[in-house]
């Protein structure tokens, strides 16, 4: 059986990292696309230098041609610009919205059947931008968030009760920003709900609250300290976690920016949802009973994603 192709586009710090990982669980042969001339080739070439010591064998190109992308099973994206320190998200929306046209119409010549994950923010105005360009179905083009930032909600939940991250299950919907919404009603340590384990006076309302707090502004708290860029380690290592998911038809239930069709009351944007991935991408969106505070929460996320698509319209036209 021939081996897997993954294609990333954009070989900056999650590009480089997403090879790195792909290569190490020899998920298939790698090309890393960029714009700029030699940054994926040399990459390329260190990344396939580690074979020998790590023992993987997964062959590992550098391109700035489309081409070299053709008949990838996966497409990762993560080309763009990534945010500095006081820029939002929604700062990068100008920038990044031309670079989706370029990644979309790429992938739209060369390789129209790859399930395509995007990293690129602002998320979920960038995936849904990148579906109208590369005119892929829905159901294989997905934003990497939720994996995320639910990783973010657990670690932080590990720390506050001194367990493992293993045992921690936790649970976030919504948009990829400020608005996200960590369900702590779903949010689960061995199986007991936490805030079952508040009622049992192992952590505080308080606390929890503030943990809430810091998943939201997870993302931010890492640009403030790396001053140069954005997170990269766990980013790469969930997106690799859907590409793993689609590849081995493994039906993992992952938070993902998802397109939806009326789930949750919403219709026809892309917003952050437990999926099911498998070979046949998004196989299902799973609605599960919201209480009233995270429908609300929910409310505020979709109306700021609504409010993206609208500026992304107003920028580009042919996305109207
Ligand atoms: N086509 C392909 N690659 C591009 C393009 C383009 N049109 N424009 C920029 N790039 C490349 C850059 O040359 C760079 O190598 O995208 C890469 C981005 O890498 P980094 O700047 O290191 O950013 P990274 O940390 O990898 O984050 C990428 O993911 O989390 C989001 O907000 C983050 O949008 C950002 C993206």
């Amino acid at each position: 059986m021939a081996r897997k192709k993954i294609a990333l586009i954009g070989a900056g710090n999650i590009g480089g990292t997403l090879a790195h990982l792909a290569a190490q669980k020899e998920l298939g042969d790698i090309v890393l696309f960029d714009v700029v001339e030699g940054v994926p080739q040399g990459k390329a070439l260190d990344l396939s230098q580690c074979g020998p010591v790590e023992g993987f064998d997964a062959k590992i190109t550098g391109t700035n041609d489309y081409q070299d992308i053709a008949g990838a099973d996966v497409i990762i994206v993560t080309a763009g610009v990534a945010r500095k320190p006081g820029m939002s998200r929604d700062d990068l929306l100008g920038i990044n919205l031309k670079v989706m046209k370029s990644v979309g119409e790429g992938i739209k010549t060369y390789a129209p059947d790859a399930f395509v994950i995007c990293i690129t923010n602002p998320l979920d105005a960038m995936v849904w931008a990148l579906r109208e360009f590369s005119g892929l179905p829905t159901n294989k083009v997905v934003g990497m968030a939720g994996v995320l930032d639910s990783a973010r909600f657990s670690t932080f939940l590990a720390w506050e009760f001194g367990v493992s991250v293993r045992d921690v299950n936790s649970f976030v919907l919504g948009g990829h920003g400020d608005t996200m919404v960590p369900v702590v009603e779903y949010s689960t340590v061995a199986g007991i709900p936490v805030t079952d384990l508040i009622k049992m006076g192992v952590s505080t309302q308080e606390r929890i609250d503030s943990i809430v707090k810091r998943t939201r502004g997870g993302g931010g708290e890492i640009v403030a300290l790396l001053k140069t860029g954005s997170a990269f380690y766990a980013p790469a290592a969930s997106a690799i976690a859907m590409a793993e998911s689609y590849l081995g038809d493994q039906k993992r239930i992952l938070p993902s920016a998802a397109y939806v069709s009326g789930e949750y009351g919403v219709d026809g944007l892309y917003v952050g949802v437990p999926v099911v991935i498998g070979a046949a991408g998004v196989e299902k969106v799973i609605e599960i009973a919201l209480d009233d505070t995270a429908k609300a929460n929910l409310q505020v996320s979709v109306d700021a994603v609504k409010e993206l698509l609208v500026a992304c319209k107003g920028i580009d036209p042919s996305l109207a």
